[in-house]
């Protein structure tokens, strides 16, 4: 890890960045129970364990004062009338917000409070984003053709909460209706919440 102040480039049209230390890769897989529709789910997995998304993270020491940084790049496509999509989470230190930056593809911040508000903005080239603390945050790829590519930072001391989404998923879900990207309620986060 870099002891002295460092930069890198990040430039089009992949945006993978000149440096990177990790590079995670989420196949469907690792998103087993997170799509609405389980038999559209496994009939994808049926033909392959296909690359969903993929982040390259600069590793930074992992408490306050550090800005942890990297890039997000979903891939398009559907799973069902859902498109693909980050897992998402909340953050563990859950008063810590997030900037992320738009550099490629169309999409949208699928977001959500702990007492139930919600919030879904676009995600489009040159768009900024602030994911307030307390928010639970998922990129979704809108579009069919190309990637969705953001850049993000957050606090170093974050950590993260997948266990909450994984169990009853976010409020509100972004599927293609009529060839559109439509926001729905999920009806597995009213179940959950119906106990
Ligand atoms: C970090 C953050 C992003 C996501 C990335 C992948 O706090 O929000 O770096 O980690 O977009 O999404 P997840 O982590 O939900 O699989
Ligand atoms: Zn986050």
């Amino acid at each position: 890890m870099k002891t002295i102040p460092f930069g890198f480039d990040l430039n089009g049209p992949d945006f993978i960045p000149s440096e990177y230390d990790n590079h995670i890769q989420r196949h469907l897989t690792a998103m087993k129970g997170q799509y609405l529709d389980q038999t559209a789910y496994q009939q994808r997995l049926a033909q392959g364990d296909d690359l969903l998304y993929e982040v390259y993270e600069l590793r930074r020491p992992t408490v306050p004062g550090e800005l942890l940084h990297g890039i997000s790049i979903v891939h398009p496509g559907l799973v069902g009338d859902e498109y693909h999509m980050t897992k998402g989470h909340f953050h563990e230190v859950l008063e810590t917000g997030e900037i992320y930056y738009c550099l490629k593809g169309h999409g949208f911040m699928v977001m959500e409070t702990p007492e139930g508000e919600w919030a879904v903005e676009p995600l489009y080239p040159g768009r900024v984003l602030c994911v307030l603390p307390r928010w639970a945050h998922r990129s979704v790829n809108a579009s069919l053709d190309e990637d969705l590519i953001t850049f993000f930072v957050y606090p170093g001391d974050a950590g993260h909460d997948y266990g909450t989404i994984e169990q009853k998923g976010f409020r509100k879900l972004v599927v293609q209706h009529d060839g559109q990207p439509a926001i729905v309620d999920n009806p597995r986060w009213a179940a959950a919440e119906a106990g």
